[in-house]
């Protein structure tokens, strides 16, 4: 399984991770195999969020990682309404107990809320100061709302941004990505299969990935997951419930595509209008 850097935290990360967003609602063994089989194959990436399943994610999460925490690359995620100084502590003590660990690797905003972003980053900062996080990051940030994080925060603080992207959504390509490799942040994609809106083989994307996975004797959701962490900025966390998903996931750890075969999914898939909302940089 590739590594890469995760933004400033310089810690190598796989470029193929596991969600965890519904894993809940699966048939448990089934679910907590998927899991094991991914980190067996280097899927340590483990994103979950007290969100999910209200906590049931993460112990679900955390018992499939029982005995291997130390291979795991684990985050989890505030939710706004607790972002508050004291609610991100309680929030964070509340997913390590669900978890069944001492730290997470990094700790996320799910998304911006109303709590000022100085409370929610002094609570990060605390956290990391007693070794209970070893980084943070946000969700869901657009350009202007990293901006406003940025200058909370100062350069080098962030350790990623957790936003949507898939091959019918490429929005961010527009402007929070080139802003978060201009100053040095991860970007991690998911609902990397659209959550259930994947290009049909009928489709001209779709049998765009097809040509391009029987070459490779791959898959086109492996074509897809290489083709959305094409840049060194950019990791992904698509979730499966069995293992037999986790297996085709994480077999696109290893897959080369070539800028010829990039330009032809670019083409048939392609990222779209920029939003209107977006200004420009
Ligand atoms: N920060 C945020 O706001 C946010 C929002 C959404 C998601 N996320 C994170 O990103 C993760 C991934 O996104 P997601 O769960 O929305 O959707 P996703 O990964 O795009 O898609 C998950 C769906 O794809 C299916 N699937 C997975 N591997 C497959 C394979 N090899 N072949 C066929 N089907 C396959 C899964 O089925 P099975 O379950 O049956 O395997 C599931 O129905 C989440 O779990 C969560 O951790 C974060």
């Amino acid at each position: 399984m590739e590594k890469r850097q995760f933004g400033p935290t310089r810690r190598p990360v796989a470029v193929i991770g596991q969600g965890t967003w519904y894993i809940e609602t699966a048939n448990r063994a089934s679910a907590i195999a998927a899991l094991r089989r991914g980190i067996d194959l280097g899927a340590t990436h483990i994103d979950t969020a007290e969100m999910y399943g209200s906590g049931a994610a993460e112990e679900l999460a955390g018992e499939a990682i029982a005995g291997r925490r130390d291979e795991i690359f684990l985050v989890s995620k505030v939710l706004p309404g607790n972002a508050s100084r004291r609610g991100t502590i309680a929030a964070c003590e509340r997913s390590l107990a669900h978890l069944r660990t001492d730290h997470l690797d990094c700790y996320l905003l799910h998304w911006p809320g109303s709590h000022p972003f100085q409370e929610t980053f002094a609570a990060f900062e605390e956290l990391k100061k007693a070794g209970k996080i070893l980084s943070w990051g946000v969700s869901n940030f657009d350009a202007p709302e990293l901006d406003e994080a940025l200058a909370v925060a100062g350069e080098g603080r962030i350790a990623c941004n957790q936003v949507l992207y898939h091959l019918l959504e490429r929005a961010i390509e527009h402007a929070v990505l080139p802003w978060c490799e201009k100053h040095g942040v991860a970007v991690v994609a998911y609902s990397p299969f659209g959550h259930a809106r994947f290009p049909a083989p009928r489709t001209p994307g779709g049998a765009v990935l097809g040509k391009i996975a029987e070459a490779h004797g791959a898959t086109p959701r492996q074509v897809a997951l290489r083709f959305l962490v094409r840049r060194p900025s950019l990791l992904t966390i698509p979730k499966a419930s069995t293992p037999a998903h986790t297996e085709e996931n994480a077999g696109a750890g290893e897959l080369k595509l070539s800028d010829a075969e990039l330009a032809m999914i670019d083409q048939a898939l392609p990222r779209g209008p920029r939003p209107r909302n977006l200004p420009m940089l």
